[in-house]
């Protein structure tokens, strides 16, 4: 493993162990789709009552999924984290099944604890190295975790072979200005054939202004000073350099919706 994800295997793995609060569910930036969500993109659904705290973060989930053929399907989330994400999909989404894989042992065993729900699981295990068979998944999701990820290519190639012939994969996650071609580039020599690529930045940076004050008021009352400023930098609030860079187009955000084609292959 590089150091790159150690590093990340550790915040997680910290933050999971030393935040027990089943009410806290989500760890992405969240999303606000254009014009408050009267155009055309999907993005202000209705919630339940106890899903609306989260809804900038579901609006996230909403977004990446949207264009997949999510009921009905078996869905596989990569990097479920505190597993909001997956207990939405698996509540309001009417999938099959819903599988959450995460590679912080402590996350895993948080959910298995608090995300309680008919179909759903988690799975302790590396994105780079998934635990389930060949064609295994109609649909793979994957929401602000790849930027850890020690290969993207390795990763790119790992989701197609746990993807069914014509399964879908929803991707979005954040990238510096320098690595979108890469990730382009990444994404077009995978055996995934790209069906829809956008860049979301300034939907994330409207869901990061609304949430700013919920988020400072967490950071500060639940961590010792020492942490407040890398954990405003981790949370992109308004005072951190990861807001900034956002906003000065140095730090991108991108979606990315690719299908595994119909004839498969591994
Ligand atoms: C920013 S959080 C996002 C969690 C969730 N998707 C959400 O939106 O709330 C990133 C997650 O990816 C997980 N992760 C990072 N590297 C991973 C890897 N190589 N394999 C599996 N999970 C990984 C982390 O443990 C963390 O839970």
């Amino acid at each position: 493993m590089g150091a790159r994800q150690l590093g990340w295997r550790l915040v997680y793995e910290a933050l999971a162990a030393r935040v027990r609060r089943p009410e806290w569910s989500f760890m992405n930036y969240g999303y606000v789709p254009p014009d408050g969500g009267s155009g055309p993109e999907p993005g202000l659904v209705a919630l339940d009552e106890r899903d609306e705290r989260d809804r900038l973060s579901i609006q996230l989930y909403r977004r990446a999924v949207s264009g997949a053929a999510v009921r009905g399907a078996d869905v596989l989330e990569v990097g479920s984290g505190r597993g909001g994400g997956a207990s939405y999909v698996a509540r309001c989404l009417e999938p099959r099944s819903t599988t959450g894989l995460d590679f912080s042992r402590a996350a895993v065993a948080f959910c298995q604890q608090n995300r309680l729900v008919a179909g759903l699981s988690f799975v302790h295990g590396d994105a780079l190295a998934m635990p389930f068979a060949d064609e295994s998944f109609d649909v793979v999701l994957n929401i602000e975790s790849s930027h850890c990820y020690g290969s993207m290519d390795a990763f790119l190639s790992e989701v197609h072979r746990v993807l069914r012939p014509g399964g879908t994969f929803c991707w979005v996650d954040l990238r510096e200005e320098a690595a979108v071609a890469v990730l382009r580039r990444q994404f077009a020599e995978s055996a995934l054939v790209v069906a829809d690529e956008q860049e979301i930045t300034d939907g994330v940076l409207r869901a990061l202004r609304l949430d700013d004050a919920r988020k400072v008021a967490l950071i500060e009352g639940l961590f010792p000073r020492v942490l407040h400023r890398p954990l405003h930098r981790f949370a992109a609030t308004a005072r951190s350099s990861t807001f900034d860079r956002f906003e000065k187009g140095s730090l991108r955000y991108l979606s990315a919706r690719a299908t595994k084609s119909a004839a498969g292959g591994v």
